[in-house]
C-alpha cells in the first residue's frame, strides 16, 4: 500500500511534451502528483516546463551510473519515461520492477528497439505499409521497449501521412494515454 498521491517521477531528453500533459492532469489529483524530474540532457526543454510548474529537477552527469540515478529518484513510488533517450541501468530496473513505465510512438512489440525512437519510428511504420500505429505504454525491464505492454491507442495511418503528420497523431494518442495508465496504476498501488 502506498499513501496518496503516488510520488511520481519522470525522465526526460527532450520536449517534454508528455511531461506537460501529466503535469497539468495530475496538478489536481490526489492520486498522483509529478514530484521530481530527471535529464540525462542539462538542456532539455523539458526541464524548463518542470521549473516552470516549480516542480524539483535533476540532471544526471552519468545516466549508466545506478546509485547517481537512485539518488535522483530519492522517494518516488513510480518512475516514467517520457522520452528518456537511455538505457536503464539494472539495478535500478530491479528496485522499481512493476512501477517503472515508458511510452513509445508505435505499437510494441514492433518499430521498437535501440535506434528506434523519433521521426526513424514513423519512416518505419510508412515503409513497412502498416495500416495503422499508436501509441504504447510498457513495463520498462534491461532491454529496450522490451518489457510488458501495459495499453495501447491505435491510430489510422493516412494515405499521404510524412513522418511528420504520423508522428503528430501519434503524439496525440500519446498525450490521451500516457495520464489515464499513470492515475490507473496510481490507484492500483494505493
Ligand atoms: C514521444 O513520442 C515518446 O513516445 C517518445 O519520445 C517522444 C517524446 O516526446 N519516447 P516529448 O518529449 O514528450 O514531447
Amino acid at each position: 500500500m502506498t499513501e496518496l498521491p503516488v510520488r511520481v517521477a519522470v525522465l526526460v531528453s527532450g520536449g517534454g511534451t508528455n511531461l506537460q500533459v501529466l503535469l497539468e492532469s495530475l496538478r489536481e489529483s490526489p492520486v498522483a502528483r509529478v514530484a521530481r524530474v530527471i535529464s540525462n540532457r542539462p538542456d532539455a526543454p523539458a526541464l524548463q516546463r518542470a521549473q516552470r510548474a516549480n516542480i524539483p529537477t535533476t540532471v544526471l552527469r552519468d545516466p549508466s551510473d545506478a546509485n547517481e540515478l537512485l539518488a535522483a529518484l530519492g522517494d518516488a513510488h513510480l518512475v516514467v519515461l517520457a522520452g528518456y533517450l537511455k538505457l536503464v541501468p539494472g539495478a535500478v530496473v530491479s528496485r522499481f520492477r512493476g512501477r517503472m513505465i515508458n511510452i513509445h510512438p508505435a505499437l510494441l512489440p514492433e518499430f521498437g528497439g535501440p535506434g528506434m525512437y523519433g521521426p526513424r519510428v514513423h519512416e518505419a511504420v510508412l515503409a513497412s505499409g502498416a495500416r495503422e500505429s499508436g501509441a504504447t505504454v510498457h513495463f520498462v525491464d534491461e532491454q529496450f521497449d522490451r518489457g510488458a505492454i501495459i495499453a495501447q491507442e491505435r491510430v489510422p495511418v493516412m494515405k499521404g501521412d510524412t513522418p511528420e503528420t504520423l508522428a503528430a497523431r501519434v503524439l496525440e494518442a500519446e498525450h490521451r494515454l500516457l495520464p489515464r495508465v499513470v492515475l490507473d496504476l496510481a490507484r492500483r498501488m494505493s
